[in-house]
């Protein structure tokens, strides 16, 4: 059944666990994502991008998540807009029956440059107030998610800022926060905290900390209603990027953030963590091996199965690891 996103994150706060929000763009990963979900008995929160409404067209994307509902009616579903650049989006998503947005105020509506404080108030309480009325949970962001290693913004693709570049500014400042949350009402924070959009994260294997944990706990003291959402959350498995190189893929080498860590966040106040780029990787490095080991194969429907195994196995590692499965 889909379920509103403040129903679920309460849950899991009253519980202490944290659950995975993963984008979804297509078959495959909705179905991975059901599948695994069903498995180990856990809610599920899938979440669009714009891009993905651009890539696979509104009413696809709207019924392929029908589709997973009504296929798996006992599994609560949280259909969630991942980083509205505008209140407009937002509406589009509420009207396309989603339960949940994310208003990304941190950024001006080209979602590249950094957005003024003011402006982010503005732009979250005008979406919490249209979205309340109708039982629809808003999440905002406050801080620039970057890399806390090279000072800048992650590297791809349209979400992540472009200007900055101090390491103050990247970290989301806790009486900032509990300014924010009281002048917009968002049920969700979305903070940075150390992480980074993409595969890109960190450039050497992960020694010691590489979150902000201190920060994270600084900021669930101030707003402790206030479901904390942990971006750019994906671990970067180094046994896919492995496979991927083993079959002609050039991603070089690169870090992510360790599932520890996620679980040391989850037991601060991070309810949803946002996992993209893992399903990608995973995908990615499962085609590739499939074309290469099955160089007579032609039907498609193989190497999207292989995709598909590889996807939902990531998933269930995390609904196990955050502690969510059980929790459906
Ligand atoms: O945070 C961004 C997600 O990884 C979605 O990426 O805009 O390419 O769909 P996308
Ligand atoms: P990753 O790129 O680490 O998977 O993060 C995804 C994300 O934060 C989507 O909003
Ligand atoms: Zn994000």
């Amino acid at each position: 059944a889909l379920v509103s996103m403040r129903q679920l994150l309460d849950h899991a706060a009253e519980h202490g666990y944290g659950i995975p929000a993963f984008n979804v763009n297509n078959l495959e990963q909705v179905r991975a994502i059901m599948e695994a979900a069903a498995e180990v008995n856990a809610p599920a929160i899938l979440q669009a991008s714009a891009g993905a409404r651009k890539y696979a067209g509104e009413p696809f994307l709207r019924h392929l998540i029908l589709a997973a509902i009504e296929e798996y009616p006992d599994i609560p579903v949280v259909l969630h807009q991942d980083h509205g650049a505008s209140a407009a989006v937002c509406v589009q998503a509420i009207r396309s029956g989603f339960s949940s947005v994310m208003m990304d105020g941190s950024l001006r509506e080209d979602a590249k440059t950094p957005a003024s404080y003011d402006y982010n108030v503005a732009v979250t309480a005008k979406v919490v107030e249209i979205s309340h009325a109708v039982g629809v949970t808003v999440e905002g962001e406050l801080g620039c998610l970057g890399s806390l290693e090279t000072g800048m913004a992650g590297e791809e693709d349209g979400v992540g800022a472009e200007g900055c570049l101090t390491h103050d500014q990247l970290l989301t400042d806790p009486e900032e926060a509990a300014h924010f949350v009281k002048a917009t009402k968002v049920d969700a924070l979305a903070i940075a905290i150390g992480t980074s959009h993409g595969a890109y994260k960190f450039t050497q294997p992960p020694t010691g900390q590489v979150l902000r944990i201190d920060r994270i706990k600084e900021i669930h003291a101030r707003i402790p209603d206030t479901h904390l959402v942990m971006h750019g959350s994906s671990s970067v498995p180094q046994e896919w990027l492995k496979i991927i190189h083993e079959f002609g893929g050039d991603i070089g080498e690169t870090y992510g953030v360790p599932v520890e860590e996620i679980q040391e966040g989850i037991k601060h106040g991070v309810r949803k963590v946002n996992i993209d780029t893992d399903l990608r990787l995973a995908a990615t490095g499962a085609i590739r091996k499939s074309l290469a080991t099955d160089p007579k194969n032609f039907d498609p429907r193989k190497m999207f199965q292989a995709s598909l195994v590889a996807m939902r196995d990531i998933c269930k590692q995390r609904f196990e690891a955050f502690g969510t499965a059980g929790q459906a």
